[in-house]
């Protein structure tokens, strides 16, 4: 014990000194820029903002993230900053500043000094953890397995979709549809990631999944809380993580093991093509790499973007529908208008209120309602700065930024006052944002390369919904709350009474 006090005692010493150090070159440097501070936060710890991490963890313990970061904004402004263990953060909402740090062509902010260090053990080097010419090769290895001609087949989609109906209470009693739909996607997920359903749905997982799920979990949630704790990530004990980690890329590697098997035979005959069963997002990448190490870290990030991101838009559309009669009249309407027309991109597309029942509900409920980068380099943001908050504002390299887009979608400069209410109309008639005022999929090079294959199936389950069930009734008067971990869920689930259309 007390040989851990010295070392945080050091580390903090050495965190402190560094500081003191910098604090005084940067601010020449600022200067000279015409930069000026923002808003700061009050703080009751103003060395190593030990209290607005607890304050926040304490939030996040409450399903309460979310209200806490609003209400800083409607104190502190759009832009303000802060000091979290040790490390200087900007909060901003501020679309000006979103729009230099999320802009394709800023190299100033990254991710990798943030994530790579932290994540590796469970992920090692991937889309998520580097920035620079590696993270262009993931993506490139990435983005063909996500284009239209790849995710336009609803076949499987339906099959287990009838499994989610049949669990459906015929008789109006209440249930919980939210762990139903992820069970579906953990399917989905398996098919379309590597071509084999991980058996939630049918109750019959294959062996080796065994214990997946939770080492999974607890190899995420390891991720979270060392990029949380910054600097005293040293802090976390790692034996059951690290051990976590190892079961999850276990699981990974019986399908890629596999992959590679397919790609020797694949090479061995010389055929060009793939049968199509196998196209699914690894072989896709099996066919450009052999490389066992790159294909699971891949596989496993592409894992930690799927996971509960569709399942959880689709359980908040459901929960809007429920809680909004007049809604659910409205798209019932236009679906049954549909009649027995094939449920395709096309068709689907020009749903017009589907369409912006979803594009609202992701505003409300952003499934990634926060992200952070970090400052690579000295560099300046355009604005937040000064008494009136529109001077610019230096940000030196490892400084962290931090947005809440579930704040940025409910501002009202941007949204007007009726921000908090829920109106799919606001978004007929050619209304748009800008890029960075709505950014439910990100923006710029790391932007989402599912949005269509998400908004699409959404599309298509809420309609299969609404030709099978002629109403949908909600059994909690709870509110929405975000429980939050790297992606937003209601915390309450989605307890929903259907009534069948015949
Ligand atoms: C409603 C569902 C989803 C939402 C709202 C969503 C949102 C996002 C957001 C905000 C980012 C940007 C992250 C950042 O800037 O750091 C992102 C990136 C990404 N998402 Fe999604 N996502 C969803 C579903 C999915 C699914 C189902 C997959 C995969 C099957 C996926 C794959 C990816 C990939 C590969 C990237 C990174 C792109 C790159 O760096 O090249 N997403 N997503
Ligand atoms: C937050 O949500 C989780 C998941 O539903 C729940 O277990 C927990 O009790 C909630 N916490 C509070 C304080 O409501
Ligand atoms: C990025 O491009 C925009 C316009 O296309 C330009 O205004 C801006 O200066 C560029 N930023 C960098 C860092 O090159
Ligand atoms: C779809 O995936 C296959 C292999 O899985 C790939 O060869 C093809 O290029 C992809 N389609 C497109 C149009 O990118
Ligand atoms: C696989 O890729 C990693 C990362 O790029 C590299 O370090 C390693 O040497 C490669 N392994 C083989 C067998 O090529």
């Amino acid at each position: 014990m007390s040989a851990l006090l010295l070392i945080l005692v050091t580390a903090i010493s050495i965190v402190v000194a560094y500081r003191v150090y910098l604090t005084q070159a940067l601010q020449l440097k600022a200067r000279r820029a015409g930069c000026q501070p923002a808003t700061r936060y009050k703080h009751k710890d103003p060395i190593f903002g030990l209290d607005i991490f607890l304050k926040m963890g304490n939030a996040m313990a409450k399903n309460q993230s979310l209200v806490e970061h609003r209400r800083r904004y409607d104190t502190y402004g759009h832009t303000y900053e802060a000091i979290s263990l040790g490390s200087r953060v900007i909060f901003s909402i501020h679309p000006e500043n979103l729009k230099v740090v999320w802009s394709k062509n800023n190299t100033d902010w990254g991710i990798q000094p943030l994530r790579l260090h932290n994540m590796a053990p469970f992920c090692g080097t991937g889309f998520i953890t580097v920035d620079g010419p590696e993270w262009k090769q993931s993506h490139a290895l990435l983005k063909p397995a996500f284009h239209k001609s790849n995710i336009s087949d609803f076949t499987s989609l339906e099959e287990n979709l009838r499994i989610v109906f049949d669990q459906i209470p015929k008789d109006g009693s209440k249930f919980d549809l939210q762990p139903w739909i992820f069970k579906l996607y953990l399917d989905m997920n398996g098919l379309f990631l590597f071509g084999e359903s991980i058996g939630m749905l049918s109750g019959a997982p294959p062996v080796h999944t065994e214990g997946f799920l939770d080492a999974f979990q607890a190899g995420f949630n390891g991720c979270g809380l060392r990029i949380a704790l910054g600097p005293l990530n040293f802090l976390m004990p790692k034996g059951s993580w690290l051990r976590a980690c190892k079961k999850t890329h276990k699981f990974a590697d019986v399908y890629v093991d596999r992959a590679l098997e397919y790609r020797e035979k694949h090479h061995l005959t010389q055929d060009g093509q793939a049968p199509p069963k196998q196209y699914t997002l690894l072989y896709n990448m099996a066919q450009q790499t052999g490389n066992k190490s790159v294909l699971r870290d891949q596989i496993v990030q592409a894992m930690m973007a799927s996971t509960e991101t569709t399942g959880s838009l689709i359980s908040n559309i459901v929960h809007v529908l429920a809680n909004n009669p007049p809604v659910f009249a409205a798209l019932r309407a236009e679906v049954l208008a549909v009649g027995e027309e094939a449920l395709d991109f096309n068709r689907l597309g020009r749903m017009e209120y589907l369409q912006n029942v979803i594009t609202e509900t992701l505003r409300l409920y952003p499934v990634f309602p926060q992200n952070i980068r970090v400052a690579l380099k000295d560099t300046i943001l355009p604005t937040g700065g000064g008494l009136g908050g529109t001077a610019p504002v230096f940000a030196p390299a490892g400084t962290l930024f931090d947005t809440s887009f579930a704040a940025l979608h409910r501002d009202k400069n941007i949204w007007g006052p009726d921000a908090d209410e829920f109106r799919a109309s606001r978004w007929n008639g050619g209304f748009k944002p800008t890029r960075f005022e709505y950014m439910p999929f990100g923006a710029g090079l790391r932007q989402c390369l599912a949005q269509e294959k998400a908004t699409m199936e959404a599309s298509y389950i809420i309609t299969r919904m609404l030709q099978e069930f002629k109403d949908i009734k909600s059994e909690d008067d709870r509110p929405y709350q975000a429980q939050v971990a790297l992606t937003a869920k209601n915390a309450n689930g989605c307890l929903v009474s259907l009534t069948p259309a015949t």
